[in-house]
């Protein structure tokens, strides 16, 4: 048997700008992921400047009014949130962002806010927020001016400048990133969470360093955040296809694959304030926006003028049943579970209800049916479901197809509950998955493969298992990004199998991670794969009903992605 070939040519996704990222963030997956884990790291070790349970929803100046800004726009930004019942929809913090500042500390060295833009003080502009049942955030940097450059920065002042946001109120602080000397992430981030802390007082600190240097597996948990940015600056429109500032609502979230590992109660990752009703976006792309940043809970920080909000704007972003995905840790944040090809997508993340949220995504320029089912979206075994259309409001049954006809640039959103009877639980035994029927799965390159490697094209094309020089009899050979879904029933202790790049690649080609979800849940994980020996991946599976065997491409194409589960066991 050849163990070496050459993949044939084939249509690739464009990676240039994969690329572009890449050396950063390989280093960082590489390093974050020990070889197995047995539960994900959302859980930072590191203690939280302020727990925040559920991701922070609130309004930030920036997006509409730049420096633009002064002490009666806040006030009447917190009049607006509260006469429209954005309070009672979960808005809850109204945060300046840069220019709030005067350009110089005062004598004792401290912050001051600008003496013109905010004539009465930032702690009489506090007590107003207050006074309305708000909180109120504030902006700085982690360096020795603010982004715009005219202001002090916190860097080296940190201690003595936590002190004034808390003798002022401040309830979150927004920090940044710029003028930083080039000095180490955790040394600046950490100084002001410490500061933060000795302050005592419970001030939500949410990191802006655009995702440098990987903040959600190092610096920021372990600097306190509870959030932290992922990308450059979110602007005001669809795409550009680039993933430097600004950048589209599209291109943020093409940047999210591999992060969901990192998000949860106290670690979420933000993916920039929202940019619906700036009237860049079509409602339909707005839908779209708020779903999918929704769906993978990040902070929903509004960036309008709530002064002149519009009914079409205000339905968008009070719809209470997309705000309870957002607010709902359900185990996972969401994932892109499927990509049809043509701008087709599929997204999901599991409630903590044991439902399950949808999202079909049409980027492209033409309505367009997608489709996928229950069982692909971690929902099988069930013999009836009921859809609720989240932006509809309307109701359906399935016995498991889920599809709709979705609007270019638009989502249709179903929360997706089992209703029917429900299959037998799988009987004790050690089973080899290569010999079960599943539930659903699907494969980047022709189907997967039961017992051989993945041969691209039509089922049994490839060739005996083979990871680094060990063949497999048994096993599943994978293309990334693929999904295997089985019914387990919720009587199966443990999964196990030998991970790996298949040796019929070259050397050199081919990087995946391999994740075990149960009911939507990241159960367990292998660091980056890459051509070589085989990780043995154990996970516990105890209670699950469905299990998902997943690799995806780790973030720069799935050219050469032949991805073997061999020997994939589980015990019930
Ligand atoms: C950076 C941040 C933005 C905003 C500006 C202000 O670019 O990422 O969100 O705060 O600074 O200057």
């Amino acid at each position: 048997m050849t163990t070496t070939r050459t993949v044939p040519a084939r249509r690739r996704r464009p990676l240039t700008r994969a690329l572009a990222a890449l050396p950063l963030l390989l280093a960082a997956v590489t390093a974050a992921t020990p070889a197995v884990a047995a539960s994900p790291p959302a859980t930072a070790a590191a203690v939280p400047v302020t727990p925040v349970l559920t991701p922070p929803m609130g309004w930030n100046s920036w997006n509409k009014f730049g420096c633009n800004i002064n002490e009666a726009l806040i006030r009447e930004t917190a009049d607006a949130l509260v006469a429209n019942g954005l309070d009672r929809a979960g808005y809850q913090y109204v945060n300046l962002d840069d220019c709030w500042l005067a350009t110089t500390r005062d004598t004792n060295g401290d912050l001051q806010g600008d003496p013109v833009r905010f004539p009465s003080g930032i702690k009489a502009l506090a007590d107003y927020v207050h006074a309305k049942g708000l909180k109120i955030g504030i902006y700085e940097s982690a360096g020795t001016a603010t982004c715009m450059g005219a202001y002090p920065g916190s860097l080296d002042h940190e201690a003595a400048d936590a002190r004034q946001f808390a003798g002022w109120g401040i309830d979150l602080l927004k920090y940044d990133n710029c003028n930083s000397g080039n000095r180490p992430y955790l040394d600046r981030f950490k100084a002001m969470g410490d500061a933060l802390k000795a302050t005592g007082r419970p001030i939500v600190y949410m990191l802006c360093s655009w995702g440098k240097d990987a903040p959600w597996s190092t610096y920021g948990p372990a600097s306190g955040g509870t959030s932290w940015r992922t990308t450059e600056d979110i602007g005001n429109f669809w795409s550009n296809g680039s993933q430097s500032t600004p950048m589209g609502v599209v291109d943020i979230l093409d940047a999210q694959a591999g992060l969901e590992p990192y998000s949860g109660p106290n670690a979420w990752n933000d993916m920039d304030m929202l940019e619906v009703g700036n009237g860049g976006l079509t409602d339909t792309e707005s839908r779209a926006h708020f779903s999918l940043w929704s769906l993978l809970n990040s902070p929903l920080v509004l960036g309008n003028d709530l002064r002149t909000l519009d009914p079409a704007t205000k339905a968008i972003l009070t719809n209470p049943e997309v705000l309870a995905v957002d607010q709902d840790w359900g185990g996972s944040q969401g994932r892109r579970i499927r990509d049809l090809g043509g701008g087709l997508q599929v997204w999901a993340k599991p409630m903590s209800d044991g439902s399950v949220t949808a999202v079909l995504f049409n980027r492209s320029a033409a309505t367009a049916t997608i489709t996928t089912s229950a069982a692909e979206l971690g929902l099988g075994g069930s013999d009836t479901y009921t859809l609720r259309d989240l932006w509809a409001g309307t109701d359906s049954t399935s016995t498991g197809a889920v599809s709709a006809s979705v609007p270019s640039h638009g989502v249709v959103m179903y929360r997706i509950h089992r209703a029917g009877t429900t299959a037998a639980a799988r009987p004790a035994g050690t089973y080899q998955v290569s010999d079960l029927t599943w539930l659903a799965s699907g494969n980047g390159w022709g189907p997967v493969e039961r017992d051989r490697s993945n041969g691209e094209q039509a089922a049994g094309d490839g060739r005996t298992l083979k990871i680094g020089s060990t063949t497999y009899a048994k096993g599943l050979g994978t293309h990334a990004d693929s999904a295997v879904h089985l019914w387990l029933g919720g009587t199966c202790s443990q999964f196990s199998a030998d991970v790996g790049i298949d040796s019929e690649v070259h050397a050199n080609h081919g990087s995946v991670r391999f994740a075990v979800y149960g009911d939507g849940r990241l159960l367990g994980y292998s660091a980056l794969k890459t051509y070589g020996p085989a990780t043995r991946l154990t996970v516990a599976t105890g209670g699950a009903l469905t299990l998902e065997l997943r690799v995806t491409d780790d973030r720069d194409g799935n050219a050469y992605d032949h991805a073997d589960w061999a020997n994939a066991q589980l015990t019930c």
